[in-house]
């Protein structure tokens, strides 16, 4: 599997330097000329928490919460004072955990950033069903939370006992929907779990958006090996049926496809943090990218606070990018939404794209992955399938192996992938 990964990195970065991480001290982060700048902030508290999910989470206490975020807070004032002007940033996201629990401390992070930062594109915060409440909600909306994403997995109580979860109680979250209204509604599913059929997650579509969503992500699941869950993904050629018969389904329903795993019932409901430029993350384990850096910080919560309580910040590890290593990054990424741009290639690196990465075009469209017109890319059911496929083993060969170190070490000296 990592072999498919690294040679496939060693043909696109035309290079056979692997991507190598270093522990390193940060007390500024380069993000004054950055353009198209998102923010994330990471709350890592669960009220009980789910044998399959990867994420750097604990169990909720709010003795151990209200300290985290008091180094929250001066994590993102250690961040943007060093900065005299405030900074354009288009979206802010709240990912855990569940930030939701923190929801009595939401305005004061918020304002906190807004302190350095001009949030043009709203906010977004991620719910366990069990936090759509009218009280929670409001609470988040009088915040300036204007998008929500609620951890549904699926609406079957058989497969919330397959992920060890509780039964949804739907017209609760319905009632609390209705009740106080946001911009985007998003619902989370997790597809090609064992015996999962496309009538299944027909259901779980048409019922996220009867219930109020108009916003879906149906993430594949993902076996990662250091979690404990005893659920096995599916074989490949079913999991393709699947996401090309669900794929389907919403494009003749009239969703717009916003990226690989995500559909929306208008355009403008949107939910993702991942397409930025560039980005900032606040918290554990957020993660930051620059014009030529990409961090992780800290996976261990009492480190992370430690770190920021001495005035420094909690990044753990930093690679610093070839250029053509950035290039991948971004094509990566940018693919995520189904369609790159030549225009906004150009413009970020200064090169046309078609110069850097023409025969890879070429092939890629002699495969049937992608069609072109006037210089947009966009991703057809075959291409989509495959980047789906490859960014399995990616998660697999990457992100596995690094956040299998980073839930063990601190500050680990090197890593390399
Ligand atoms: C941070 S959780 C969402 C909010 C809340 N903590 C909850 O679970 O309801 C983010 C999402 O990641 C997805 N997820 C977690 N583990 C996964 C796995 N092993 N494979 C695929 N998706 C996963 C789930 O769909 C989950 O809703
Ligand atoms: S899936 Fe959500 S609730 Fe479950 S452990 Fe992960 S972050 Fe927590």
């Amino acid at each position: 599997m990592s072999f498919i990964t690294s040679l496939t990195r060693m043909w696109l970065t035309r290079n056979v330097k692997p991507f190598t991480f270093t522990n390193e001290y940060d007390r500024d982060l380069p993000y004054e000329a950055c353009e198209n700048l998102g923010l994330y902030v990471h709350i890592p508290f669960c009220k009980s928490i789910c044998g399959f999910c990867p994420y750097c989470k604990v169990r909720y206490s709010k003795e151990l919460c209200d300290k985290y975020i008091d180094s929250l807070i001066k994590e993102i004032h250690l961040v943007g004072s060093g900065h005299a002007e405030k900074k354009m940033a288009t979206s802010l996201y709240f990912g855990g955990g569940t930030p939701a629990l923190a929801s009595d401390r939401v305005k004061e992070i918020i304002d906190a950033l807004k302190e350095h930062f001009i949030i043009t594109e709203g906010v977004g915060l991620e719910l366990h069903p069990d936090n759509v409440t009218v009280d929670v909600l409001q609470k988040l909306k009088d915040a300036g939370v204007t998008k929500i994403s609620i951890g549904i997995q699926s609406f079957s109580g058989k497969y919330q006992s397959i992920l060890g979860r509780k039964s949804i109680d739907a017209s609760a979250i319905k009632a609390a929907l209705d009740a106080v209204p946001f911009e985007t509604v998003s619902m989370d599913f997790i597809f090609a779990l064992p015996g999962q059929t496309f009538e299944d997650l027909k259901a779980d579509i048409d019922k996220a958006f009867s219930l109020g969503a108009n916003h879906v992500a149906i993430y594949p699941f993902i076996d990662f090996t250091f979690t404990e869950s005893p659920v096995r993904a599916m074989p490949k050629k079913r999991k393709r049926e699947l996401l090309d018969a669900i794929t389907r389904y919403c494009l003749d329903k009239g969703y717009y496809r916003s990226s690989i795993w995500t559909f929306s019932s208008s355009p403008d409901a949107k939910y993702s943090s991942m397409t930025r430029d560039n980005f900032i993350g606040f918290g554990c384990s957020a993660t930051s990218l620059f014009k030529e850096q990409f961090k992780i910080n800290t996976f261990d919560i009492s480190s992370y606070c430690d770190r920021i309580d001495t005035g420094n910040l909690a990044t753990s590890l930093t690679i610093r990018f070839t250029g053509r290593q950035r290039m991948v990054y971004w094509l990566f990424w940018t693919a995520y939404s189904t369609r790159v741009k030549a225009d906004d290639f150009e413009r970020f690196f200064g090169l046309p794209l078609k110069r850097m990465y023409g025969f890879e075009l070429w092939l890629a469209k002699l495969l049937g992955f992608v069609t072109e017109k006037d210089g947009l890319y966009e991703m057809t059911l075959k291409g989509a399938f495959y980047y789906h496929y490859y960014e399995n083993f990616y998660t697999l060969s990457y992100i596995d192996k690094m956040w299998g170190i980073m839930r063990k070490e601190a500050f680990p000296e090197h890593i390399e992938l």
